[in-house]
């Protein structure tokens, strides 16, 4: 085995580590209580780094920076409100907005009162936005008057209080404007000191089965966003640090705020959309030193072409990593020459709540495998039995527990939670691998029907419920069809009612329904028609028979086809 600089130190930490004495960076191993935003913003403040930038804000149209000092006093102001709206600790805050200076303010404010944060992706559409509100009975929600529109608040009966950015108060709809409400509260506040174990932010995800499931972590992950921060970001107190990932999902909050805020970098920001020039011109006028993206992003700018990397001067980037989805070794070795850097995989999940695999920076890459667990963590291939498997051989992956950011519930239903812990003294990720001689990770699948497309989870079963909704679809399948650019495409075979043809502006029609109904990410790329859907006797639609069909496959075990 050939090693890395510092592989002998990466064997040592794996021996010798232990999670409490990172618990010891923090003052609250004193006293047991703690909060998360305290600890992201104003311990950086109190420490005399208050000038320093913590936020530079950037779009199309607006740029800012924001220093320690004002996020700590915008998220008082803003915790401050909250409180005289009477939201209470323990409270569902959600926030539906674009990622703006506004999103961080509120995200720490509801954090700070000891509420519980849900941050909402902002290309959420209606039916996708209020099955999530309503399972988490969310009580206030802070948007856009533009966002509102896909908010159904006479379906949410437990959703009392909206504060509106640039919008106006409405006392009778129980509206707030945001800049009204922030400019009379005081930006001095007394944290609310929380146990390590209070609810701190739930994030929705999808399953292969059911509506998306509320995953939900507490404050103590922050030691294992904080230390993975150091270990596999590499994070300096010097550092400019981008994550290109939206906070909707757990890699823009787990790695878009805490990691970052916890180590006391410049986290930059960067709304608005994708394109190669916008996110070049971002790395260079930042400086950005780290960078953590996602293998589509990487493969549409491996796309783009070389020539648009040479405009620009990406000198001061250090070290890039990525996850979501599989890291191709051709993108790996692009990176290379491109960049003049190597690509580092890693590899989580929502419910572990931090990473959990990694190259690390001082590690050997080896193209194509995810790294080896980080210190303090255990993940293995198992067996049905909890067996760990010997080297080359394809197994369940799974984390023994419990760790710091595991997730500690699923909200509103222990069963799902009870799903993933069924082997005893195992966390089962539903992801398959298998461990080379030497440790390392290498993805082969997942083992549900769990569709990731450009590194999202979308869920089959919430995608065929919206379909069926359409007045054409009488039933319909989703699967996951292989896509080179984004890894899986979303594929939908359809049995139409009677009365209606297949046609391909039936196809635009219904792909539209989607996307303007639950989110555009979600929404089928391509879509079959068929007579009949291949069901069990039960009535259940095989998604298995779907996939061999899309990839002339045999189908296998048919005996529970209805006939
Ligand atoms: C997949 C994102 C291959 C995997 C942080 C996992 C990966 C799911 C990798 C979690 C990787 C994540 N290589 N596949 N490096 N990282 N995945 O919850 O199937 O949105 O179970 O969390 O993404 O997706 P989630």
């Amino acid at each position: 085995m050939t090693t890395g600089n510092n592989l002998s130190d990466y064997e040592k930490e794996k021996d010798t580590f232990q999670w409490s004495d990172v618990e010891k960076v923090f003052s609250w191993h004193q006293t047991g209580k703690v909060n998360v935003a305290y600890e992201c913003v104003d311990r950086h403040v109190e420490e005399g780094r208050g000038d320093k930038i913590a936020l530079s804000y950037s779009d199309p149209v607006r740029s800012e920076n924001i220093t320690y000092e004002q996020l700590k006093q915008h998220s008082n102001r803003f915790a401050n409100l909250l409180k005289r709206l009477h939201i209470e600790k323990g409270d569902r805050v959600f926030i539906f907005l674009p990622r703006t200076p506004e999103f961080y303010a509120s995200f720490f404010g509801v954090l700070k009162i000891g509420a519980v944060v849900g941050p909402l992706f902002e290309a959420f559409m209606t039916a996708a936005v209020q099955d999530r509100l309503d399972n988490s009975e969310a009580v206030a929600l802070v948007t856009t008057p533009q966002l509102l529109k896909r908010v159904p608040v006479d379906q949410l009966p437990h959703l009392k209080k909206i504060i509106l950015v640039g919008g106006e108060d409405n006392q009778q709809l129980g509206h707030y404007s945001f800049e009204k409400g922030v400019f009379q509260e005081s930006s001095d506040f007394s944290m609310e000191w929380v146990d390590l174990e209070h609810p701190m932010i739930i994030h929705y995800t999808s399953g292969s089965t059911g509506k998306p499931k509320g995953v939900l972590h507490v404050h103590h992950a922050m030691i294992q966003h904080y230390q993975t921060g150091k270990w596999v970001l590499d994070l300096n107190s010097d550092d400019i640090y981008w994550c290109t990932a939206d906070p909707g999902w757990v890699t823009g909050t787990s790695y878009g705020i805490f990691a970052p805020w916890l180590n006391g970098v410049t986290n930059v920001i960067r709304g608005g959309r994708f394109s190669p020039d916008d996110w070049y011109q971002t790395l260079e006028t930042n400086k950005v030193t780290v960078w953590y993206s996602a293998p589509t992003a990487f493969r549409m700018l491996m796309g783009a072409g070389d020539e648009v990397v040479e405009k620009y001067d990406l000198s001061n980037v250090r070290h890039i990593m990525s996850v979501g989805e599989p890291l191709n070794p051709e993108v790996i070795r692009w990176g290379l020459q491109v960049y003049k850097k190597r690509i580092h995989d890693t590899w989580w999940m929502t419910e572990t709540g931090g990473i959990v695999i990694a190259n690390y920076p001082q590690m050997e890459i080896r193209p194509g495998s995810m790294g080896r667990p980080i210190p303090g963590v255990h993940a293995a291939i198992i067996d049905d039995n909890g067996l760990e498997l010997p080297p080359n051989t394809m197994g369940h992956l799974a984390v023994k527990t419990p760790w710091p950011s595991l997730m500690r519930s699923i909200w509103n239903n222990p069963e799902k939670y009870k799903e993933y812990f069924q082997i005893p003294g195992w966390y089962v990720s539903g992801d398959t691998a298998y461990q080379d001689e030497d440790g390392y990770f290498w993805f082969q699948g997942r083992e549900d029907d769990v569709i990731n497309t450009s590194g999202e989870r979308v869920g089959p079963f919430e995608v065929e419920s919206k379909l069926v909704e359409h007045p054409a679809v009488a039933e319909a399948g989703v699967i996951g069809k292989p896509d080179e650019l984004r890894g899986q495409i979303i594929k939908a075979f359809i049995a139409l009612r009677d009365g209606y043809a297949p046609s391909e502006e039936l196809k635009k029609e219904i792909a539209a329904f989607v996307k303007s109904g639950l989110a555009a990410h979600a929404s089928p790329r391509e879509i079959e028609f068929k007579d009949k859907l291949p069901k069990t006797r039960s009535g259940k639609i095989m998604r298995r028979v779907l996939k061999a069909w899309e990839l002339g496959l045999p189908a296998g075990d048919l005996s529970t086809l209805e006939d």
